[in-house]
């Protein structure tokens, strides 16, 4: 079976995207998945965690080596160049191709062949080698994050407890819709993360989420300092011991192979909305 692609998807502004990427991959990899994480921000926060030095290489060259400064992609050139810049991570089963230093600029220029990317992974035959690739964005609309969604078949937006929340993921599902036009890419719903439930303006801002996306809510990681050290550290937060702590991380895994994989053979404990 062809890989699963996930792309994840918000408005400007911290919403945790690369927090559940990561941690997404870290119970992926537990769960003996192979995976793939492809950093698509230009600001590098994904490679970052896994310690890629800053002047690495990475997407960028590999939208470089396509061509896609100069006019026309060649996915072929794109596809050898991917491979090579794939990078084995600390976690079993788990790849990363990082943004590399180059990304930035590709950030700035219009590229006219929004499959691009979809038709490099493929050309790589990534899909053929992972069970899963998560796709991380930065937070800007661009022409990175298009190709990121035509490279995925599935889409999601993580929620912060912002005033605006409720607004960037509207945005998100609004792009996901219009895309839909010409490519099918399956929208997964909403997942809050970093709420707390005992400050009263983030219990409004939950029960507005509730109220514009009902049943789209499809997850809720409340604020733990567990969740946030292990994205910090770099470590598998599903690795932790406590009990707590391993309910949370069973909130990333349902979602992942419940939702985004629709996987539920894979699901040996039904994961359940924590409050
Ligand atoms: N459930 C949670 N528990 C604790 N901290 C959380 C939780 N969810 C989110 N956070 C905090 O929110 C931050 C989200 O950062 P992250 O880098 O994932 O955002 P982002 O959407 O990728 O931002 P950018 O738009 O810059 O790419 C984390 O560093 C963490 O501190
Ligand atoms: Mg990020």
């Amino acid at each position: 079976m062809p890989a699963t692609s996930v792309v994840v998807l918000s408005g400007k502004g911290g919403t945790a995207k690369t927090l559940w990427q990561m941690t997404m991959a870290g119970e992926a990899s537990r769960a003996g998945l192979s995976t793939l994480l492809v950093d698509v921000d230009p600001e590098r926060n994904l490679s970052n965690r896994f310690g890629v030095p800053q002047h690495s290489t990475g997407l960028g060259s590999v939208f470089e080596q396509a061509g896609v400064t100069t006019g026309e992609g060649d996915a072929e050139l794109g596809a050898k160049r991917a491979v090579a810049e794939i990078l084995s991570t600390p976690w079993a089963n788990v790849d990363l191709l990082p943004a590399g230093a180059s990304l930035t600029g590709i950030s700035q220029v219009a590229i006219a062949d929004t499959w691009l990317l979809r038709d490099i992974l493929t050309a790589a035959a990534l899909p053929d080698r992972y069970d899963l690739i998560l796709l991380d964005t930065g937070g800007r609309t661009g022409s990175l994050v298009t190709l990121a969604m035509y490279a995925a078949d599935v889409a999601y937006a993580p929620i912060a407890p912002t005033t605006d929340a409720v607004r960037k993921a509207t945005e998100a599902r609004v792009r996901v819709d219009r895309i839909q036009r010409a490519h099918p890419l399956r929208w997964a719903g909403v997942v809050l993360s970093g709420f707390d439930g005992r400050v009263g303006i983030e219990e409004a801002i939950r029960a507005n989420v509730y109220e514009e996306f009902g049943e789209q809510v499809r997850a809720d990681v409340p604020r733990r300092a567990a969740v946030n050290e292990a994205f910090q550290l770099g470590d598998r937060l599903g690795d932790r011991t406590d009990v707590a702590t391993a309910s949370l991380a069973q909130i990333f895994l349902g979602f992942l192979l419940r939702d985004l994989m629709q996987r539920d053979d894979l699901l040996r404990v039904p994961a359940g909305v924590l409050r």
